[in-house]
């Protein structure tokens, strides 16, 4: 039968798989991954196994989702075994929702499995918990980086958990500090975990009076996760 796995490739760390992603990736024909996925994963695969980059390129074509969605029907139209290999959650921010309703749509069997998250294995491995009985008892994972052209925009400052975890946010932290800080206090504990969980983790924290400015001297650059939230200070304990 013609079936794509939509996989999660977890954050970072290539021991935070799944044992049934990891026999997916071991069992595949094809697999189709981002720039996310830890490249030590892929030396699972077997011989003759045909990999797939479609993660951003610098100076060269990158492909649309369009491509990729096209790709993933040809590729299981091959009747093969196809593996879609998502950083994180495939569902998490990641278009999985998209692909797998390209699929549906195309009568093509799916099955998503998924991974964990960056948005929250990021700050567990920064030593901060996104909830805690004393300082927050609800959290928000949120995009820091809307569709443009989409008609509402999203107001940050609204959101009413008490720890907001931001994916995507470092291009457009300004704007997003602006809209919380009319409903935060500017002492607000903030986290930016840059590429979480791998050997090359960096964490900086500041409050959002001064996180903008903190970032650009720090040179901050993606893939990165923001915490926002009183949980942050538990690093202070926590960090390793
Ligand atoms: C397109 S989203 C995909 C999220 C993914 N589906 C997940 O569940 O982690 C990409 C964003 O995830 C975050 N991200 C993914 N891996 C990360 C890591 N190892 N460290 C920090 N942030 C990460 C960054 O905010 C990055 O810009």
């Amino acid at each position: 039968m013609k079936k794509v796995y939509l996989v999660g490739a977890g954050p970072g760390d290539p021991g935070l798989i799944t044992v049934k992603a990891l026999e997916l990736i071991k069992k595949a024909d094809v697999i189709i991954y981002d720039r996310l996925v830890s490249k030590d994963l892929l030396k699972h695969a077997k011989e003759g196994a045909e990999l797939i980059y479609v993660g951003k390129r610098e100076g060269r074509h990158s492909f649309t989702q369009e491509e990729i969605n096209k790709l993933l029907l040809e590729k299981a139209e091959e009747g093969r075994i196809v593996v879609r290999l998502k950083g994180g959650d495939p569902f998490v921010l990641g278009r999985g929702g998209e692909e797998a309703m390209v699929l549906v749509k195309a009568g093509i069997d799916y099955e998503v499995v998924p991974g964990v998250t960056s948005a929250i294995a990021a700050p567990a491995a920064a030593g901060i918990p996104l909830t805690d009985r004393r300082y927050a008892s609800s959290f928000a994972v949120v995009t820091g980086q809307e569709e443009p052209g989409k008609k509402e925009r999203l107001d940050y400052g609204a959101i009413g958990t008490d720890t907001i975890v931001l994916l995507m946010g470092v291009s457009n932290l300004g704007r997003i500090v602006e809209d919380l800080m009319r409903t935060r206090s500017r002492d607000t504990p903030v986290a930016i975990i840059e590429r979480g969980t791998t050997e090359d983790q960096r964490v900086i924290t500041s409050t959002l009076g001064e996180v903008v400015e903190k970032a650009r001297e720090m040179g901050v650059r993606p893939p990165a996760v923001i915490v926002v939230g009183d949980v942050v200070r538990l690093r202070e304990i926590l960090g390793k």
